[in-house]
């Protein structure tokens, strides 16, 4: 399939110079390929999917509708960014679904890890076939897939996503990325202006905080997973360790211990770090974090969230342990 195969000619997305010239090349061919029709994107606000915004926006403007799904698993300020940077600084036409009461009702008391993840691959579809619906005249559907999305479609992202988008709409896919390597993909979004928080984001499951909220998720304990998690981001962008450790994020698991909180006795959850260093994703180190930062994050987890009085870092490399927890 000469269709999916990287060109042998194509050069290595390393500069800014060769992105403007792939980006350059790229829009002529998005606006010969789509000419005056319309383009519907599911926006995540993961790297992929907002570098195919940002380049749909410059090649075909309003002829572009982006559908932003907020499943109420998203991190800290996530969605809020996603509407910032394209509903208000691109001009893009943005539909923001905030689907949270939705997923949140659904997987209430659902524990299993396939079947949690089956319920919001399969609501997400529903959700995003429900906009689409009430648009009128799209030709085409954009996608954030990269070359080793083809290379390995049996890969980390085809295993793990359940769902993907639905199959029964006839629309032409659009995918300008679809020969770039992840490391290519940043240099473009860069080029293209993108904020380095969104170009050089970390990997982020598609079904969000909820594989890191271990058991039936409850509103208290995946709030309190979220601020937890953005305070390790926070003191690792501190750090300087945004950007050279490769995933890192917080678990709360579904138990509680005891504890002494504002002078007074607590049961409460505790809340994991977990901090790893992959090339590919099948194998994992642990990245050894200094004592006084991971110090720092204790003590502010433990003072700021509610409903955490424990901090405790996971030295499990993978093997055995997975990345995630579910
Ligand atoms: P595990 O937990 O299998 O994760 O060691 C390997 C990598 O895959 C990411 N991951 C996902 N990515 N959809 C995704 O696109 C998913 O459902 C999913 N689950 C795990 C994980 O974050 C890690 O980077």
């Amino acid at each position: 399939m000469c269709d999916n195969k990287r060109p042998e000619t194509m050069e290595r997305i390393t500069t800014p110079e060769l992105a403007n010239a792939f980006i350059e090349k790229e829009l002529a061919a998005l606006r010969a390929q789509i000419g005056d029709g319309k383009v519907l994107l599911a926006l995540s606000g993961g790297v992929d999917s907002s570098v195919v915004a940002a380049m749909l926006i410059k090649a075909v403007g309003k002829q572009l509708t982006c559908i932003h799904v907020n499943h109420g698993l998203m991190r800290k300020g996530e969605s809020e960014e996603v509407i910032r940077v394209f509903g208000e600084e691109l001009g893009a036409n943005l539909i923001y679904v905030d689907a949270t009461d939705r997923f949140l009702d659904k997987l209430a008391g659902v524990s299993d890890p396939e079947t949690k993840r089956k319920i919001i691959g399969g609501e997400f579809i529903r959700v995003f076939e429900e906009e689409s619906k009430k648009l009128t005249g799209i030709g085409f559907l954009g996608q954030g897939t990269i070359y080793p999305d083809i290379l390995e479609s049996d890969g980390i992202k085809a295993h793990h996503n359940v769902g993907g988008l639905p199959e029964d709409v006839e629309f032409e896919l659009v995918e300008p990325l679809k020969f770039l390597f992840k490391d290519e993909v940043r240099v473009v979004g860069k080029a293209l202006g993108l904020p380095d928080s969104m170009v050089y984001r970390q990997p982020f499951p598609g079904p969000g905080l909820g594989v890191r909220c271990p058991g039936a998720i409850t509103r208290d304990r995946l709030n309190a997973l979220r601020e937890a998690d953005a305070i390790l981001r926070e003191e690792f962008e501190k750090a300087g360790l945004m950007g050279k450790v490769w995933q890192y994020f917080t678990v709360v698991p579904d138990f509680k211990s005891t504890g002494i909180k504002n002078g007074k006795r607590s049961f409460d959850w505790p809340c994991i770090i977990r901090a790893v260093n992959t090339r590919d994703a099948m194998t994992a180190t642990i990245e050894r974090v200094a004592w006084d930062v991971l110090q720092r994050i204790t003590d502010r987890i433990t003072h700021e969230v509610e409903g955490i009085n424990r901090v405790l870092y996971d030295l499990t490399p993978k093997p055995t342990g997975t990345i995630e927890y579910e």
